[in-house]
């Protein structure tokens, strides 16, 4: 049984790997039940506070439709809405909300400020994203791969391409070395996450038997991969004069149907937590089209709108995987 009642979820290695493959065993139960429609509301009466300093789309969604789901009420903090950070310190901040609400979702920059409000708030605080870590997107990564693979966790090898040293490519490597997977971070050296991430990791792989590699080489570093994963090339939060040089280092790593063929894998899935850059679509790749004369930066469309693509399981999975946290730490037993 998952005995996670009043924890915070902050960052992957918080957790055992048991706990891990609890919440997103939970999760799968969860989705089970609301497809059957036979959903049991076990958080009636409580309210979340949703504070976000940063856009989303999939990570609040999932919150407020999780909740709500459940039984409980949610509130959005947007950027601008509110004291924290600027009138008000993170830890008053903190005490007032614990006072108010059951639990306390958190997007910004820093780690640092999703810890002390999780040190103050005397209630359960959720990372919705930092710069350094995406816990609930390595959930609904999780559930995903168990989804598309036969085998146990264990067996399920896969790369991820592009910038490594941000929240996405921190999260995969100790994620993967958490649960005994066959993880590869594949990206120049110089994209690698920081040596501080990489010890962690390999510290948690020395418990689980993980295989971890990190390499330059494409064909070395998706060969036999059961997925391939990437990310935008450029996060939340970054200049835009970064779009140069992150295009220069990062074209080779782009994830193109060569990419697919390279693992040798005819059944190889590719996940992306999305947003993703692979059309014209939108008015930022407009402007990067306009600057940089490209149409497809991480992620060719060709890919993305392939049968081996699954982000858009991966995307409702945030929902169910949000809700198995919420349920694990904030319903009675
Ligand atoms: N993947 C993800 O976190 O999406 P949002 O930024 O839309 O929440
Ligand atoms: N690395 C991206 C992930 C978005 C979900 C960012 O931080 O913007």
């Amino acid at each position: 049984a998952l005995h996670l009642a009043g924890r915070h979820f902050l960052k992957e290695l918080d957790f055992t790997a048991e706990e891990f493959r609890g919440l997103v065993a939970l999760a799968a139960e969860l989705k089970a039940a609301k497809r059957a429609g036979a959903e049991e509301r076990r958080l009636c009466g409580r309210n979340i506070a949703l504070i976000f300093e940063k856009a989303s789309t999939r990570t609040r969604c999932a919150f407020e439709v999780a909740a709500a789901d459940q039984g409980a009420s949610t509130t959005y903090i947007d950027p601008s809405g509110a004291h924290i950070g600027r009138k008000e310190s993170v830890r008053d901040t903190a005490r007032v909300l614990g006072r108010m609400f059951d639990a306390i979702e958190f997007r910004g920059d820093a780690q640092g400020t999703v810890e002390e409000l999780a040190q103050h708030a005397g209630v359960p605080v959720y990372n919705g994203l930092t710069d350094r870590w995406h816990p609930t997107q390595m959930l609904a990564d999780v559930l995903t791969m168990t989804e598309h693979s036969a085998g146990p966790l264990e067996e399920v090898s896969f790369a991820y391409l592009g910038d490594a040293r941000f929240n996405m490519g921190n999260s995969y490597l100790v994620t993967g070395a958490l649960l005994g997977m066959d993880v590869r971070i594949v990206a120049p050296e110089s994209y690698w996450p920081e040596p501080e991430v990489v010890a962690a990791a390999r510290e948690a792989a020395a418990v689980s038997g993980a295989r971890i590699t990190l390499t330059e080489d494409i064909a070395e570093g998706v060969r036999g991969a059961g997925f391939v994963a990437t990310d935008v090339w450029v996060s939340m939060g970054e200049p835009k004069e970064v779009w140069a040089e992150r295009i220069k280092a990062l074209s080779p790593y782009a994830v193109t149907m060569d990419v697919l063929r390279a693992t040798g894998n005819p059944d190889v899935r590719f996940l992306h937590c999305l947003p993703a850059f692979h059309d014209l679509g939108t008015e930022v790749a407009r402007e990067i089209h306009e600057s940089h004369g490209l149409t497809e930066l991480e992620v060719s469309d060709e890919v993305f709108e392939s049968p081996h693509s699954v982000v858009f399981d991966e995307a409702e999975n945030r929902m169910h995987t949000i809700k198995a946290v919420m349920v694990a730490t904030l319903a009675a037993p």
